[in-house]
Parts: C-alpha cells; sequence; structure tokens
C-alpha cells in the first residue's frame, strides 16, 4: 500500500521551518512561522502561564477522562474573552479543542454536515483553511480580500463578491491581525459584512487566532461582536497558542452561536461527535493552566499585562523597520507595515527577491512575503531593511 502513495501536497510554512533548522549559516533569521519571539530570539513561556503550571501540577488528583468538550470553566472563560456580551449566553456554547487548528477543522465537518456547500476563505488567508475546508467535504471558493497595490483591505471588491454568497454558505472571516496581510477591517466595514451576511442568510465562520495581539483583547473582538449581534447562527474558532503562549500545548476552543438553546445545543452534540471520532478528548494540561488563570485575578491581571507588552513591541518593532525600509530604500513603499495589524505582514516583494533574501542574506520568509514581525530583532532591523532594498 505505502509504496503507491505520492507525497502529499507541501505546507511552504511547514517546509520552511524544516530548512530553517537545517541552514547552518550562524547569523540566519527566521522569520517564518507565527511563533512570537523576544529581543533576544527566545519564544518564552508566560509568567502566568509558568505559575499556573505550577498549580495544576500541584492540585491535580486525577487524571481521569474529562468530557469530550474539555474542561468547562477554560471553554466558557473563552467565550466570555471572545464574545463578550455581544449575544445573549443563552444562545452560546463552546468547546475546548485541539488548538485553533482542531476547532476549525471540527467548524468546518460541522457546517459541511449542515450541507452548506461551499465555504468561503480570503484570498489570501491562513495556508491551512482551504485544505482544511476541502478535508471537511467542503467546496471551497475565494473572495478577494487584498489591494495588492495599497496593500490594504479591497473593500469595495470583498463586499461585492460576498454579496453574491447564496444562503446557507459559510464566510471564513479573519477577527483580527489577518494572516498573512495584517490588514485587517474597519469597524464600519465590519458593519457592512455583517448587513451583508445577514441579508443574503450566509453563516459566518470567524478565525480569531491572534486576540490581543492587534488593538487589545477587547479591541481585537469588536468585529466580531458586531458581527455575532447581527445574524441568528456564527461559528468562531478561537486559538490560545499565540496570546497565551502554548504554541506547542495545543489550546483552543470552538464557539457556536445558535438562534435559540435547543438549536444551539444539538448542533454543539454533533461537535462533539467530530471530537469523538477525530481525537476523543482534547489534552486537559494547557485547558486547565489556562483556567487557572481566568480564575485568579492576580495571575490574570499579570497575564493581560505581559500580552500588552509584547503587543506595543510588535508595535515599536513596526515603526522601527517601516522608518528602516523608508530609508534604506528611499520610497514608502513599505509604510503599510505601520498600518498593519498583529503578528505578520505581506510585503508584496515576489518569490524572486525572496528567494535572494534566503541564498544572500539568510533571511527566511515564506514564498508568498509574509513577514512574522513578532519574530523580528531590534538589534537586526537596519540589516533586514538594507537587504530588503537590495533584492526589490
Ligand atoms: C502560522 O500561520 O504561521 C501559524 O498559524 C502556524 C501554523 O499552524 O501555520
Amino acid at each position: 500500500m505505502f509504496t503507491n502513495f505520492q507525497n502529499p501536497p507541501a505546507d511552504a510554512i511547514l517546509e520552511l521551518a524544516i530548512a530553517f533548522r537545517k541552514d547552518t549559516r550562524p547569523n540566519k533569521i527566521d522569520l517564518g512561522i507565527g511563533v512570537y519571539k523576544d529581543q533576544t530570539g527566545a519564544t518564552p513561556v508566560m509568567r502566568a502561564v509558568k505559575e499556573a503550571e505550577k498549580r495544576v501540577w500541584e492540585t491535580e488528583n486525577s487524571k481521569a477522562y474529562l468530557g469530550l468538550g474539555g474542561d468547562e470553566v477554560f471553554a466558557r472563560s473563552v467565550q466570555e474573552l471572545v464574545v463578550g456580551d455581544a449575544v445573549d449566553a443563552a444562545r452560546v456554547r463552546s468547546i475546548q479543542t485541539v488548538g485553533g487548528g482542531a476547532a476549525v477543522r471540527l467548524l468546518a465537518d460541522l457546517v459541511a454536515e449542515g450541507k452548506s456547500g461551499a465555504i468561503w476563505i480570503p484570498n489570501p488567508t491562513w495556508i491551512n483553511h482551504g485544505p482544511i475546508g476541502r478535508a471537511a467535504g467542503m467546496e471551497v471558493r475565494q473572495y478577494t480580500y487584498l489591494d495588492t497595490a495599497s496593500n490594504s483591505v479591497a473593500f469595495d471588491q470583498m463586499a461585492d463578491e460576498l454579496s453574491k454568497v447564496a444562503a446557507g454558505e459559510v464566510v471564513v472571516l479573519h477577527g483580527c491581525c489577518h494572516n498573512p496581510t495584517g490588514a485587517d477591517l474597519t469597524l464600519d466595514q465590519w458593519k457592512e459584512v455583517a448587513a451583508i451576511i445577514r441579508r443574503n442568510r450566509a453563516i459566518p465562520f470567524v478565525d480569531i487566532a491572534y486576540q490581543g495581539f492587534g488593538d487589545g483583547l477587547d479591541a481585537d473582538a469588536t468585529g466580531l461582536r458586531i458581527v455575532a449581534a447581527e445574524v441568528p447562527e456564527m461559528v468562531i474558532s478561537a486559538s490560545c497558542s499565540k496570546n497565551f503562549g502554548v504554541y506547542r500545548d495545543r489550546v483552543g476552543a470552538a464557539l457556536l452561536v445558535g438562534e435559540d438553546a435547543v438549536s444551539v445545543d444539538r448542533a454543539k452534540g454533533i461537535l462533539l461527535s467530530k471530537g469523538r471520532v477525530n481525537y476523543s478528548f482534547p489534552a486537559n494540561h494547557g485547558a486547565a493552566t489556562i483556567a487557572t488563570i481566568f480564575n485568579d485575578p492576580a495571575l490574570l491581571a499579570d497575564w493581560k499585562s505581559e500580552l500588552e507588552g509584547m503587543r506595543q513591541r510588535m508595535l515599536n518593532i513596526r515603526i522601527a523597520l517601516s522608518a528602516g525600509l523608508a530609508k534604506a530604500t528611499g520610497t514608502s513603499r513599505f509604510d503599510f507595515i505601520k498600518a498593519n495589524k498583529g503578528m505578520f505582514s505581506l510585503l508584496g516583494v515576489g518569490a524572486p527577491a525572496v528567494d535572494r533574501l534566503r541564498e544572500d542574506y539568510a533571511i527566511f520568509l515564506p514564498p508568498d512575503g509574509r513577514m512574522n514581525i513578532a519574530a523580528v530583532k531590534e538589534a537586526e532591523i537596519d540589516y533586514l531593511a538594507n537587504a530588503f532594498a537590495k533584492v526589490i
């Protein structure tokens, strides 16, 4: 059997990580996979996470199974963090998942079961949205998201294309800090999108993986909440990988907003059954750790303050990098980096420039030119800016 297999389709982000590890140049710079790094290049365990893990270890007295939906305190806390009071809690359900990725997959399986037909994803989007939609058996279609000339949202075109989405079809939106572009919708644009989706009776599917990295914890969820308040049904995938820095622990949540308590309970049952046939129960450690943080006001305050420090640092890097690029190129071409939100910006430099950055300067970017701003060290900004100026 195995001898008949072909290699699976490549995942550019994961391939880049492997190529980076293999490269022996001491000055190599990894601006690929979306992981926050501090000014020394380390991805630290956040203080509140470290303390909460200790408490979990000290107080945990059983490893017996929890329910299919994982840690309920965790799931309810993430629900509050994401949805706030935008919708009556009687219409919302949430479960713990194996990272935000599994939330996307289980929700895709759920909407596929609802015979939604097509799932519309932004072009461009997270490298895994299309494959997950197809794996769930959906027809994956794309709507225009980016105006490549200005590196901002091509909103008129996006709104026009979304107006053609049929009733019951699913529209994927990034809650904040769009991956890979860093270009987000304004609140007025969110309102317009919410109105289009409601008018067309489409199902919004909001993926929020960077809450707290853009404009702050609440501000980053405002667009999503605008939609939630408008529509009868909605699905949301949330990740704790980035804002709690628990990448390898795989902690996320899948949220459902339904028309009423009865229908949303039924949908939750189906969602749990999708998890059951996939991985049965989600692992507890990361979710128990985060539940411990939510349950302790001092830990919660410390987490928020450390997260805010990370956000500020990314903003400062954006400002310094766009200034460095303006100086090195003598143009304002990269000013959009300052306006982008979160971890990523799409440099728009083309594949040959990306290849040269890697070959001549040991700077690793995925082929689409997405740059992980959160991996830039302050001390490397001049080197990066000069390298970019040389290859474009
Ligand atoms: C990324 O886009 O780099 C991250 O979300 C990691 C991943 O799973 O692709």
